[in-house]
């Protein structure tokens, strides 16, 4: 029987990862090392402004490496080679650290202060806070690079770390849904709705921003 598009792409992205088994265990618990290293680095910042300044910036993170079927489905998508060598190489979100906080001043804060650690090297910053995408989307999202220590050797891995406030990160995940919900095709009006939402929770971080630094200079 004839397979659809959609089997035979799982049919063989599937037999590729099912030969590779070992391989891509291995190769994934790079992204997961770098996942805790980072996120260690996070924890302390949060807990060093904390113990100084009396709150915590980070709100919480979330963390997630990618399966084996959207790894290879993204090199796919991308018209590269589907291998291992090929994903690590041209794909940065395998391990993707999203942090949220309470003010869009501590984004920055955060980001610069893990930019400034020498073990990391920023490969790519995009900043759709200063520059939102035409949706309306706004994060600022950085490419790392970070040196992870194995029993013989020392592996340099990248992961991409967003960084965006609670309301953003609101706006983003509802806009997530309905995206998937409505498709590309999505009707001028639900566009120019979910645009006017972004304006008025920009609006609204920066009103929040100000309270806040009125009630640090009365503290
Ligand atoms: P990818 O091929 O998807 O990695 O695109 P890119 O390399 O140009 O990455 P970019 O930094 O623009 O976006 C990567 C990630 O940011 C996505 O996987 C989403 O998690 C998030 N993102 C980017 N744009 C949007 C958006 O319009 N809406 C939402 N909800 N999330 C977005
Ligand atoms: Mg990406």
């Amino acid at each position: 029987m004839k397979k659809s598009k959609e089997e035979e792409k799982l049919f063989f992205s599937g037999e590729y990862i099912e030969e590779h088994r070992e391989e891509m265990q291995e190769f994934l618990m790079q992204y997961r090392a770098a996942i805790k290293e980072v996120s260690t680095k996070l924890d302390i910042l949060d807990y060093e402004f904390k113990v100084k300044r009396k709150r915590n910036p980070i709100e919480y993170m979330k963390s997630r490496v990618k399966l084996p079927d959207s790894i290879i489905g993204k090199l796919r998508r991308k018209g590269l080679e589907e291998s291992i060598d090929s994903a690590r190489k041209n794909l940065n979100d395998i391990a993707g650290i999203r942090v949220v906080c309470s003010f869009v001043g501590d984004i920055y804060e955060i980001a610069d202060m893990l930019k400034n650690q020498d073990d990391i090297t920023l490969i790519q910053e995009k900043d759709y806070i200063k520059n939102p995408k035409p949706n309306g989307y706004r994060s600022l999202h950085m490419v790392l690079e970070v040196p992870i220590f194995f029993s013989d050797h020392v592996e340099p891995v990248r992961i991409e770390v967003q960084i965006r406030t609670i309301a953003m990160d609101f706006w983003a995940s509802l806009e997530h849904k309905l995206y998937y919900k409505t498709g590309e095709g999505k009707s001028m009006h639900i566009k120019d709705e979910l645009k006017e939402c972004a304006s008025i929770i920009t609006e609204t971080d920066m009103r929040m921003q100000n309270i806040q630094r009125e009630v640090e200079r009365l503290n």
